[in-house]
C-alpha cells in the first residue's frame, strides 16, 4: 500500500476545498436554478442553507475525514463503525453520478473558450447552444474535459491538485470580480440586479415545495457536500487545524463567489432583454455568449471568462475524482495514474449519455438534487450526531488552541434540526421527483 499524503500547507487545504466548492456550481447551476425558481427569493433561502445547514454538514464531514484519515468508505471501519461504510459507499455513487454529467457541462466550457477564440458563436449565440450541447462532438469535448482532470488527479496530492489550486483559486475571483464590474455598466442591466437580490418572500410561501430542497441541495452541491470530497481532503489533514475556522472560511468564500458570479449573469441577461427562467441549463452559455458577441474587445472577455469558468470546473472536477481515486489507491496496490485513468474511462462512459442527449443530462441532474444529494448528507448527518457522538466532539475540539468552539451546540443542531431539515429536503425532493421526474424545464 502506498504511503498517504498529506497537506503541504494548511492553506494548501483551504484553497484545495475552496477549489472543489467553486465550481460549474456556483457560476452555472446557482444562476440557473436561482432563475428557474424565481430569482431572489431562491437566494434568500440558499443563502439560509448554506450557513444554517451547510456549515454544520460540512464541518461533520471534516470530522469523519480528520479523525480517520482514511478514504471515505474505509473511513468508518478505520474509525470501528465498519457496518456504517455504506454511507460511504452512498458518497461514492453520488460523486460518481455528479462527475459524470458535471464533466458534459465542462466539455460545453472548453467548447465556448475555443468559440470565443474563433468567433464561432458569435453569429448566433442560442442556436450556438443547440449545436454544442448534445451530440457526437460533445462526447468529444467531455472526454477532453475528462482526460485534463485525470491528468492532474494523476500527480497526487501536493503535486497536482494543490499547485493547481493556488493559482486557480485567486484567478477565478479577480477574474470574476472584474466582469461583475463591466456588467454594472451594461444599461438595462439593473433589472437584473433587483431579480436576483430583491426578494419576494410571498414566492417562498407560495413555492416553498420547489425553492427548498432545490436549495438546500444547491447548497450541498456548491458546497461539494454529500459526495465524499470534503471527507477525503479533510483526510489529509494534521490535527492542529482548526476545523471550525476552515469550515467557516470555506462557506464564506464558496458564497461569494456564487453571489459574484449572480453578479455577472443577471444583468447581462435583462441588459439583453432575456426572460431568465426560460432556457434551461443553457440560459447562462446562451446569454453571456450573446453579451460577448455585441461586446467590443467580446472575444478577449469571452476567453478571459471561460477560461475562470473552465479553471473552477476543474479544481471541482479534480476533487470528485480524488474521492475514488484514494479509496483505490489506500485499499489496493494499484498506482496513482492508472486508477485515476481507469476511473476516468469509466466516468466518461457513464456520462456518454447525457452527452448525446439533453434529457437524459437533465434527468441525471434531477436525481442529484432530489434524491442522491440530500440522501448522502441525511447518512452523514446520523453516522455523525448520533452514533460518532461524542468522539466527533473531541475531534471537533482539537487545533483550536482553546478558542471555544460552541461544539456542543453544534452536535445537537446535527442531531435534530440540521438533520430533520435535511430529511424533509429527501422528502420534498423525492415527492417532487415522483411527480415530476424531469422536474427542470426542459432545454
Ligand atoms: N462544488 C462544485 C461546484 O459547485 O461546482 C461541484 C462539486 C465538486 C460537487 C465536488 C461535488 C464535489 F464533490
Amino acid at each position: 500500500m502506498a504511503e498517504r499524503e498529506v497537506w503541504g500547507t494548511r492553506i494548501g487545504f483551504i484553497l484545495a476545498a475552496v477549489g472543489s466548492a467553486v465550481g460549474l456550481g456556483n457560476i452555472w447551476q446557482f444562476p440557473f436554478k436561482t432563475a428557474t425558481f424565481g430569482g431572489a427569493a431562491f437566494l434568500v433561502v440558499y443563502l439560509l442553507a448554506a450557513v444554517a445547514i451547510g456549515l454544520p454538514a460540512m464541518l461533520a464531514e471534516f470530522v469523519i475525514g480528520r479523525r480517520s484519515n482514511l478514504n471515505v468508505v474505509s473511513a468508518f471501519r478505520g474509525l470501528g463503525y465498519r457496518k456504517w461504510r455504506f454511507v460511504g459507499i452512498v458518497g461514492l455513487v453520488t460523486g460518481f453520478w455528479i462527475l459524470s454529467y458535471y464533466s458534459v457541462v465542462g466539455g460545453w466550457v472548453i467548447r465556448y473558450l475555443f468559440g470565443s477564440l474563433t468567433g464561432a458563436y458569435f453569429g448566433d449565440p442560442a442556436g450556438y447552444f443547440g449545436t454544442i450541447s448534445s451530440g457526437t462532438i460533445t462526447v468529444v469535448f467531455q472526454a477532453l474535459f475528462m482526460a485534463i482532470t485525470v491528468g492532474i488527479v494523476a500527480f497526487g496530492i501536493e503535486d497536482g491538485i494543490e499547485k493547481a489550486t493556488k493559482v486557480m483559486v485567486p484567478s477565478i475571483v479577480v477574474l470574476l470580480a472584474g466582469l461583475a464590474v463591466w456588467a454594472a455598466t451594461l444599461p438595462g442591466g439593473g433589472e437584473g440586479y433587483r431579480f436576483f437580490l430583491s426578494p419576494d418572500l410571498s414566492d417562498i410561501t407560495e413555492n416553498w415545495r420547489d425553492i427548498v430542497p432545490f436549495a438546500v441541495s444547491q447548497a450541498f452541491f456548491s458546497l461539494s457536500l454529500g459526495m465524499g470530497a470534503m471527507i477525503t481532503y479533510s483526510s489529509y489533514l494534521g490535527a492542529d487545524d482548526n476545523l471550525g475556522q476552515d469550515s467557516l472560511s470555506i462557506v464564506a468564500f464558496n458564497t461569494f463567489v456564487g453571489v459574484l458570479a449572480g453578479l455577472v449573469v443577471f444583468p447581462l441577461l435583462f441588459a439583453q432583454g432575456v426572460e431568465p427562467g426560460e432556457g434551461g441549463a443553457g440560459a447562462v452559455f446562451i446569454s453571456l455568449a450573446q453579451a460577448f458577441s455585441e461586446l467590443p474587445a467580446g472575444r478577449l472577455l469571452g476567453v478571459v471568462f471561460f477560461g475562470v469558468v473552465l479553471i473552477a470546473a476543474l479544481s471541482s472536477a479534480i476533487s470528485l475524482l480524488e474521492v475514488v481515486t484514494s479509496y483505490v489507491v489506500d485499499n489496493y496496490d494499484v498506482s496513482r495514474p492508472v486508477t485515476a485513468s481507469g476511473l476516468g474511462l469509466v466516468l466518461f462512459l457513464l456520462g456518454v449519455p447525457s452527452a448525446l442527449d439533453i434529457a437524459v443530462f437533465t434527468w441525471f441532474d434531477a436525481v442529484a438534487y432530489g434524491a442522491l444529494l440530500p440522501l448522502s448528507v441525511l447518512l452523514v448527518l446520523v453516522f455523525v450526531g448520533w452514533v460518532l457522538a461524542d468522539e466527533a466532539l473531541d475531534e471537533l475540539r482539537k487545533g483550536t488552541n482553546g478558542i471555544p468552539t460552541l461544539g456542543s451546540v453544534w452536535l445537537w443542531t446535527v442531531r435534530v434540526v440540521v438533520l430533520v431539515a435535511v430529511l424533509g429536503t429527501l422528502v420534498l425532493g423525492v415527492q417532487g421527483l415522483a411527480e415530476d421526474p424531469g422536474l427542470l424545464p426542459p432545454v
